[in-house]
């Protein structure tokens, strides 16, 4: 596992965009696995200055969000859809049918989840956008998850929600439930760029670094893996020497 400290989130997030940056020259048609929540947001910014100007063009990626809220209509401004087109795909020249974002809504939940997992199975996605719980979820594969799942829908742990609770105007607008790639899924990429920031992450970034490989911490799967990158932000990086 390689390690990078950066000084603040605003260096994260730029050695985090040159990493996907790296890869897009080499494979302009490369298929990136992507992470939503507070911690990409910058990386995201940064690939859209880079593609304003003209360093990078996203017309023949294709994306594989992690997740999706169950209970969110698409619309809704907390859906991960929502999120994924406000911060991003909004802002490049990525097309609509190259997007794959986990649906969670509907009375086929199970079906949803076997057509996504379909999809996975059927692509290679060549980086894996990851952020970390602060109990150590990667995607919403929380604690006790089989390190041989595939996408599910899962129940939020209460520290989950609570977490983000911010989004939302109060914890009982939180949805219960979501559809997530399991860990399986997720560690089948070629390459995962795992990303924290802020002091909250601390524990977790202890436990995935000096703790043992172990269900209770999902993340620590990815001391199996020959190709993981984890940049930190000096907060995230302050329990690790
Ligand atoms: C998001 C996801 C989650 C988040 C994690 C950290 O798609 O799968 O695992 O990456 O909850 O969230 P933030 O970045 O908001 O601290």
């Amino acid at each position: 596992m390689k390690i990078i400290i950066a000084q603040d989130y605003q260096e994260l997030s730029e050695r985090a965009s040159q990493i996907v940056i790296g890869l897009l020259a080499n494979k302009p048609d490369a298929t990136l696995g992507l992470a939503t929540g507070s911690t990409p947001v910058g990386l995201y910014q940064k690939l859209i200055e880079k593609y304003k100007k003209q360093v990078i063009s996203f017309e023949k990626v294709k994306t594989f969000n992690l997740d999706e809220y169950c209970e969110l209509a698409q619309e809704h401004p907390q859906s991960y859809y929502s999120y994924m087109h406000h911060q991003l795909f909004n802002h490049i020249d990525i097309t609509e049918e190259n997007i794959n974002i986990p649906r969670g809504i509907g009375d086929e939940l199970t079906l949803l989840c076997r057509e996504y997992n379909e999809k996975l199975k059927a692509a290679t996605i060549d980086l894996q956008v990851l952020g970390i719980g602060n109990n150590g979820h990667i995607g919403f594969n929380e604690p006790g998850t089989s390190f041989d799942q595939e996408t599910f829908i899962v129940e939020l742990t209460p520290e989950t929600r609570e977490a983000n609770k911010r989004f939302f105007n109060s914890i009982d607008e939180v949805p219960r439930y979501a559809i997530t790639m399991g860990i399986k899924n997720i560690i089948a990429a070629n390459k995962i760029l795992l990303l924290a920031s802020g002091v909250a992450k601390a524990p977790a970034i202890k436990e995935l670094i000096y703790g043992k490989i172990n269900e209770k911490t999902p993340a620590s799967i990815l001391k199996k893996h020959p190709d993981v990158t984890v940049v930190l932000d000096r907060e995230a990086a302050s329990m690790i020497k």
